[in-house]
């Protein structure tokens, strides 16, 4: 590291306004002060009247540089650290133990990205902080001799941040705010999730689950825009916002930095329901019938689309604006041909795809905000029906660029390409098995029709009667993939090549 930034630490070294809810005995950070109390972690702090919390995370960054490229949610794995600029850190708790609210601006290179960090203190790190959660002990500072760790590990601390967001309290530049309805338990500990890659979640009992973005966009998350304003319509399509809070950075909009649903513990997994199903034509005399299923979920996906269309704008675009969204498809295929050798041949007959799009459209095309990342691992099956999550939207693309009012057919045509992808699970790693690959097929194509077939019944508009855009939004995934397999899994690469084959050969 050639530099770790202090001149731009920006420090909130008072709690702004009082908590509204109860305090316990280390109730949290105290207006105007924060005081840690001496001898906390060995050494008497240097200010007994501050939490001196600038002094803090300049000890702390040290441990924070060698952790942070560690993490499972860390974008900028391959390049060095050139610098970490607190943005702004916030006491949330004082005393033993202590939390701090970390907004870090990490530049690697010529990139720079923002993350937001929980840091617990302890005098001695409790028994349930794994190595991967330690950032070691301070060495130097004002709580010299103390164990720092990531918070959202340590159940009574991730428990006071549901109490911050029961009492919509605000801390220096936080915010944390509620939904009308019940009111929240604020006494819950909370268990941090293992499956996320890119996300932190947090688990309180079997009621809540608040997921904290990592990496920090300015402005709002379209996961809770979209999640709100499905809850605010009472959509049972998702599971209930709660709460949510937020940091004002510089931009004029809060940036989002966490989302409270309700936790729906009878839930379960659409992908691996999904694969289930798939590895039980392998010679199961019952098979099953997921095209029930899949039925079921295109109402949900066309219930969620129209309450969607409902609370948020939605646009018609004109021949000109459609022609752009057809070239913007036709520079992702160059761009990946470039990439990807397999996909040149193909290339002739994608573009004539992408075109036939504005031949076709002539009075252009209806566009409204979407899910923007549906698969089957979006979709849970609970008692009452299909819930979707995640409308974060692509991660690859910009929040600007994901915000943008699309073709509902978009989320249909990523749903189709998860049904392949769910098929040719059976087929993967194996010896070619024709017969296998026949039923795999099937499979996928009685899903997909019944998929549409749902969408419709619930009042989405037929993907069938929109073969071209419906073809153009399937290729523009399918093209994404093969870039994606390419680099990540080779393995994976002919499930998407050979949608592409089947796209671009058509009719
Ligand atoms: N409300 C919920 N109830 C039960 N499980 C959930 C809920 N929300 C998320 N999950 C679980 O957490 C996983 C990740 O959630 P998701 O919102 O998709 O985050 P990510 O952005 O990390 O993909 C989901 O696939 C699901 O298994
Ligand atoms: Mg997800």
């Amino acid at each position: 590291m050639s530099e770790i930034s202090r001149s731009q630490a920006h420090v909130h070294r008072d709690a702004g306004t009082a908590p509204r809810g109860p305090g316990g005995p280390h109730g949290a950070a105290p207006r105007g002060a924060g005081a840690y109390a001496p001898g906390t972690y060995g050494s008497r702090p240097r200010s007994s009247s501050s939490l001196a919390v600038g002094e803090l995370v300049q000890a702390a960054l040290p441990l924070i540089a060698a952790w942070l490229p560690g993490q499972r949610w860390y974008a900028g794995k391959g390049q060095a650290i050139t610098a970490l600029h607190p943005l702004s850190a916030t006491p949330l708790l004082t005393g033993d133990p202590a939390m701090v609210h970390l907004l870090l601006r990490v530049e690697h290179g010529s990139n720079a990205d923002i993350y937001q960090l929980l840091l617990g203190l302890r005098a001695e790190a409790p028994a349930g902080i794994g190595p991967d959660a330690l950032l070691g002990g301070l060495t130097h500072g004002p709580y010299d001799g103390a164990a720092l760790y990531d918070a959202v590990h340590d159940p009574e601390l991730t428990g006071r941040l549901l109490g911050h967001l029961a009492t919509a309290d605000r801390f220096g530049p936080l915010a944390f705010r509620r939904t009308p309805g019940p009111g929240l338990p604020s006494d819950l500990p909370g268990r941090a999730g293992t499956a996320e890659q890119s996300n932190t979640s947090v688990i309180f009992g079997s009621s809540f689950i608040l997921k904290l973005f990592r990496r920090i966009s300015p402005g709002t998350n379209p996961d809770l825009e979209l999640s709100l304003a499905l809850s605010r319509a009472g959509s049972t399509r998702i599971p209930r916002v709660a709460a949510w809070f937020e940091s004002r950075m510089e931009a004029t909009e809060p940036a989002t930095l966490g989302l409270l649903q309700r936790f729906l513990p009878d839930a379960e997994d659409g992908w691996e329901l999904a694969l289930d199903q798939v590895a039980r034509l392998k010679g199961d005399p019952s098979p099953g019938n997921f095209a029930v299923e899949a039925h079921r979920l295109g109402r949900a996906t066309a219930e969620v689309h129209r309450v969607l269309a409902r609370a948020l704008p939605v646009a018609r675009l004109d021949r000109e604006q459609t022609g752009r969204l057809a070239t913007a498809m036709a520079e992702r295929l160059d761009v990946a041909a470039a990439a990807v050798p397999a996909l040149r041949r193909y290339r002739p007959a994608l573009h004539t795809a992408f075109r036939q799009l504005t031949a076709d459209h002539l009075t252009g095309l209806t566009v409204q905000r979407i899910h923007g990342d549906l698969h089957l691992g979006q979709a849970m099956r609970t008692p009452h029906g299909w819930v979707l999550l995640d409308f974060e939207g692509e991660p690859a693309k910009s929040v600007a660029e994901r915000r943008l009012p699309q073709p509902a057919l978009r989320d249909v045509a990523a749903m189709l390409r998860s049904f392949d992808y769910a098929a040719a699970h059976l087929l993967a790693g194996a010896e070619p098995d024709p017969e296998l690959a026949h039923l795999a097929a099937g499979w996928a194509a009685r899903n997909r029709t019944a998929y549409c077939a749902g969408y419709t019944a619930a009042g989405g508009s037929d993907p069938a009667s929109s073969p071209e855009l419906l073809r153009a939004l399937e290729i523009d995934k399918a093209v994404y993939e093969v870039v994606y397999e390419a680099r990540h899994r080779p393995g994976w690469l002919p499930i998407p090549l050979t949608a592409i084959h089947r796209l671009a050969t058509a009719p």
